[in-house]
């Protein structure tokens, strides 16, 4: 394995220094939950600290398959993030020369981990122009005898762009004809803004699901995620992964992540209800600039706006003054292997003070860089 660090990770505000940055408009995720939140009352002191369950514990993977009909406990492998599930997904499914679909932009690990295996990854370039639409058609072209898995992301990351419930179904028909896994990271599944599809690991044993706790619910520090799938041989395959690299999970992340979502329902509303309000304060600031043109998202927590004259500013001296004359931070789009012009706009993490006054900064900090 090839490791390197990643840029996002590298740059990433809890590495700078959360206090370093006034108006953090860089995060993916809603804010950071505090732990008295949801755990009051819970007697962690009364914890066996012991071993836990290799697949991880049992009551919250009932609770993430709950709704789902024809998912069970059993199908569900818990891991360190979404981030260790891609891992383990990459590691277990290819080896150095064997062949990737996967969309770009993306979070880095999706395209970071096969990389350092030496597979060869064959993109599929989502378009502004296309409102970053996921094309069927050109991942059925990019197919070829090597190909070992397609990896898609619902709702995207940096876009907030969707996918349709047909694409998801054609998805899965390509899998089970081509006898390749398509994964779908639905990290920000929850923050859909319309109607919820089904999982995509509901629609065939070829088809993996992988989320976390970190976005919706602001819980990036339980490291709690996980893997669906039905094949049984794949899952095996992940479990022994897992057991790897750690045997088994985080005994008391996996206890407060159980205990979290048991409550859902009392917190989801509020978060919910918080993320759109943040999206109508950024629609609005949207319509009343004129630097800067998105595709609006339609799920998530971040958009992926980019400069209309990029021509006309000087982007290098625009990040600088952005974050130290008015203490500014968005997500460049060299994190995401797109030009700098190009930044992900995060709306669900700042308070909604902080988010007005990043998106005034915004505005300033081109007109102070302006060439
Ligand atoms: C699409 C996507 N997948 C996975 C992750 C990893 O998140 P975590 O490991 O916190 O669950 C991220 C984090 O930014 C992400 O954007």
């Amino acid at each position: 394995m090839r490791y390197k660090r990643m840029p996002i990770e590298v740059e990433s505000p809890e590495q700078m220094g959360y206090d370093t940055i006034r108006n953090n408009l860089s995060e993916s995720s809603y804010t950071d939950a505090l732990l008295n939140e949801f755990a009051e009352g819970a007697d962690l002191g009364r914890l066996l600290l012991c071993y836990a369950s290799h697949e991880g514990h049992e009551g919250l993977r009932h609770l993430i398959v709950k709704d789902a009909a024809n998912l069970k406990p059993a199908d569900v492998l818990l891991t360190i993030g979404a981030a260790g599930a891609l891992f383990i997904i990459a590691t277990s499914l290819l080896e150095k020369d064997d062949e990737l679909i996967v969309v770009r932009p993306n979070y880095a690990t999706n395209i970071e981990t096969p990389r350092a295996i030496g597979a060869t990854m064959r993109f599929i370039d989502l378009q502004f122009e296309n409102n970053w639409a996921l094309d069927i058609d050109q991942v059925k072209s990019a197919i070829t005898p090597k190909t070992r898995y397609i990896s898609v992301t619902h709702p995207h990351n940096p876009t907030g762009a969707c996918l349709e419930e047909t694409q998801l179904k054609q998805l899965a028909g390509i899998a089970e004809t081509h006898n390749l896994y398509v994964l779908v990271d639905e990290t920000y599944r929850d923050m859909v803004f319309g109607p919820q599809l089904p999982l995509a690991a509901e629609y065939s044993p070829r088809m993996i699901s992988v989320s976390s706790l970190s976005k919706t619910y602001g819980l990036p520090g339980l490291r709690t995620g996980w893997i669906i799938c039905r094949d049984r041989s794949l899952y095996s395959t992940f479990l022994a992964a897992k057991e790897q690299m750690h045997i088994c999970g985080p005994i008391i992340d996996e206890e407060l992540a159980w205990r979290f979502l048991l409550h859902r329902d009392r917190h989801f509303p509020r978060i919910a209800a918080d993320i759109q309000a943040k999206f109508e304060q950024v629609k609005h600031w949207m319509q009343q600039q004129g630097d800067w043109e998105w595709v609006e998202p339609r799920g998530g927590c971040v958009g992926f706006p980019r400069l209309k004259a990029p021509q006309t500013v000087d982007i290098d001296r625009f990040y600088k003054s952005l974050l130290a004359d008015y203490g500014t931070y968005v997500g460049p789009g060299h994190w995401f292997a797109m030009p700098r012009h190009y930044i992900r706009l995060g709306f669900g993490w700042p308070t909604r003070q902080q988010l007005a006054e990043g998106l005034n900064a915004l505005t300033a900090a081109v007109k102070a860089s302006r060439r």
